[in-house]
Order: structure tokens, then sequence, then C-alpha cells
């Protein structure tokens, strides 16, 4: 087909016009088609039939009708682009933004029930003088049997079914998951000349079949006080003010001096019989019942462990799930160090006596939010994590 300059003049005003017409995309898709369609497009058959053209045409009108081609492609494209900003106006005319609503909450994260529980038993006997200290979670054999008194003959290591690091240390399984934080006294003694008073806080694990008060992990805080004539009835004032809410303090009450020598102007240990800080309220209240009864801990002679009454049966006699039926849940076991730890630690256990306390702070936290089933704690579930 040949064609005229007059007709690429009138070929040009007619494309531009439908074009104006082609609103949306699918409009604009069947313009291209029509007018530049590879096939049978309007323009490429005017292009294709140049051929046709007289020869002293030809090159003029084959330029004309290549500036058209570019022309429609330019145009095209700017209808397309006018098109999609035409489209994003009417959309956000539609969903209009309101500035003035309030943002959406970012949810923030809490502190673990366990790990806040952790906290408020490490203040209560950081107020009476302890200090924290930490050891490894991978513990040698040696430190958490050997060094507290259970040899590797002994049935107390029957009491904890131990995880091992598989590692062979000179042919034998030397290193562990620590199943208790009681390891920690060695290593404290070790590092420490007495009066020591320290607490050490952190994870334990141990190869249980898992019920309503035992967990794989727990979270143990172990408690060691070493001075002159430490006794019986101090461990016992110390952990009646962690966990008994005490009579109003004075109002003239000072706290012990810890950390201070008995004559060189701190209090000794007795002093926390009476008057008790205040801070023990946080733990359990007043009403709470408490029961020491003996224990065997290799580790500590006398041994004790001292439980708090069952939140959910009240020691009513029935086949209560959280005690198994006794009335009281366990929380620590406890006891006046052995003379051979005090020994084996340098100390002169003739001048010297001491006591030990290990606490689970996953039993402690049950009995203060009333939470019947440890398991709950590690189960990820945030409708119960979010209640604390
Ligand atoms: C011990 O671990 C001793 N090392 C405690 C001790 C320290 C005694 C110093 C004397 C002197 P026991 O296995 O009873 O003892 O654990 C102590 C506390 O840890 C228990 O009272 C309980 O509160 C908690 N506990 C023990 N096993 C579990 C478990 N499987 N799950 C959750 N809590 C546990």
């Amino acid at each position: 087909m040949s064609t005229t300059e007059a007709e690429v003049d009138s070929l040009r005003a007619e494309a531009l016009e439908a074009l104006a017409r082609a609103g949306n995309e699918a409009e604009q898709e069947a313009w291209r088609a029509n007018w530049l369609g590879r096939k049978d497009g309007r323009l490429t058959l005017r292009l294709r039939g140049l051929k046709d053209a007289a020869p002293e045409q030809r090159a003029a009108l084959g330029k004309s009708l290549n500036q058209l081609k570019t022309t429609l492609e330019y145009e095209l494209e700017a209808r397309r682009e006018s098109a999609r900003a035409d489209a994003l106006a009417a959309l956000s005319a539609d969903a209009a933004l309101d500035v003035s609503l309030p943002g959406r909450p970012q949810s923030l994260g809490r502190l673990h029930p366990v790990t806040q529980t952790m906290n408020d038993c490490i203040d209560a006997f950081a107020e009476m003088g302890f200090r924290v200290f930490e050891g490894p979670e991978v513990e040698w054999s040696r430190y958490n049997f050997d060094a507290v008194r259970i040899p590797d003959d002994h049935p107390a290591r029957d009491m904890w079914d131990t995880i091992w690091i598989d590692t062979l240390i000179e042919g034998e399984r030397q290193l562990l998951l620590r199943t208790h934080t009681s390891p920690n006294q060695i290593r404290v003694m070790e590092q420490s000349e007495p009066p020591v008073r320290v607490i050490v806080p952190g994870k334990c694990y141990r190869q249980e079949a898992t019920d309503a008060t035992h967990e794989w992990m727990l979270t143990q805080i172990e408690g060691l006080a070493v001075d002159e004539g430490v006794r019986m009835s101090d461990l016992k004032g110390t952990l009646y003010a962690f966990a008994q809410e005490p009579a109003a303090p004075p109002e003239e009450w000072i706290p012990p001096k810890w950390g201070a020598r008995a004559g060189e102007g701190g209090a000794r240990m007795a002093a926390l019989k009476a008057p008790l800080s205040p801070f023990a309220r946080r733990i359990f209240g007043g009403d709470r019942q408490i029961i020491f009864h003996h224990s065997y801990f290799p580790f500590v002679e006398p041994g004790v462990e001292m439980a708090i009454d069952c939140f959910i049966c009240r020691a009513d006699g029935s086949d209560c799930r959280t005690c198994q039926g006794t009335g009281w849940i366990e929380i620590l076991g406890a006891g006046m160090v052995h003379p051979e730890i005090i020994e084996n630690a340098g100390y002169d256990s003739s001048k010297y006596t001491g006591f030990a306390f290990g606490v689970g702070i996953e039993r402690v936290a049950m009995l203060r939010w009333g939470i019947e089933d440890i398991r709950h704690f590690y189960q990820n579930d945030l409708r119960f994590l979010r209640q604390f």
C-alpha cells in the first residue's frame, strides 16, 4: 500500500485522537495492536508498503512514516504513564490516609516469668548482703559430683540422671550439663577467703520424666554463707526472711552489714533473724505456711528441705496433681556445709562453719502466681506468657 504525505498527517491525527480515548490499560493495548502491531498494525502495513511508493518520494515518505512511528510509541508510553498516575491518585483518594488516626501499637516483649522471679529472688538475697557469682552450665563431673562428696561409686549419683557431654577426655566422660548449682560452692570457696556470702543463679539440666513440678531444664539459685559461728538458726532466719512476710520493720531498721567481719563493725548473720528486711514480702505473702523437714544431701550435714503449702489443695487431703497429695511444694534443699568441704577449700573447719541452699525458681514462680503445672513455662505459649 502506497502512502502520501497528506495521508501521513491524517493518520497521525486519527491515531492520536484514538489514543486520547484509550482510558485504561486494555484499551491502550488494543490501540497498540491496531496501530503498531507487528503483523497487521495500520502503521506497520504503511511502512511495509513503502516499497510500492514512487522512487522519488520513497525516502521522504519513509522518513515521515518512521517519525510517525516514533511519535506514536512515545505518545503511547506517555498515555500509559498518565493513566497509571490517574489510577494511583484515585486509589489514594478512596483509601485516603488519615494521619490523625492513632498508630498501630508495637507489641513489646517482656521478661519471662521465671526471669522475673529470679530477679526478685536475687534482689531479696542481694539486700541481705549476698553477692552474685556465676558459674558454667557445662561443668566438670569432678565439680558437679566428686567435690561435693558424690564420688563415682556413690549411690547418691543415682539421685540425678545426668545429661553428659559426649566428648571423652582421657578416655572418660568428664563433662556434663550441671545438674545443680552446688558445684559453685566449691568454685566460690576456691576463689575467696571467708567470710563468704554469695548466690549463684543459673540453669541446670536433668534427665527427668517431667510432671507438674519437674522439668528437665530448671533454674536454681545457690546460696552459700561461710563465716565464724554460722549456725542452723542463721540458715532458717535467712530463708524465712526470703520467703515469708515479716513483721513490719521498725522505722530505725538498718540492713545488716554483710561482707564485714564480726568484730570489725559489721553485723553477724544472726542479725538477720530480727528484725527482718521488708523486701521479703516480694516473694510470698505472710499467709503462706512454711515447713522444714530433714533431708539428705551428701554435701551438707544436717540437711533440710523447705516447702510451702500447696496453693491448689491447701493440704485438704485430696489427690492433688501439683503436690501429689502431700499438701506441700518443696522449693529448696539446704543445710550446714559439710566440714570436709570446708577443709577441702582450705578453710579451717574448727573456726569456720557455713550454710548452703539451692532454691528452685520455677517452683517459686508457680507458688507466687498459682501456676498448677511447671511445664507451662517452657512451652512458649504466648497466651500463658502474656499474663505475667
Ligand atoms: C539440689 O539440687 C541441691 N543441690 C540443693 C542444695 C543446695 C541442698 C545446697 C543443700 C545445700 P534438689 O535436687 O532437691 O537439690 O533441688 C533443689 C530444688 O530445685 C528443689 O527443691 C526444687 O525446687 C528444684 N528442682 C529440683 N528438681 C527439679 C525439676 N526437675 N524441675 C523443677 N525444679 C526442680
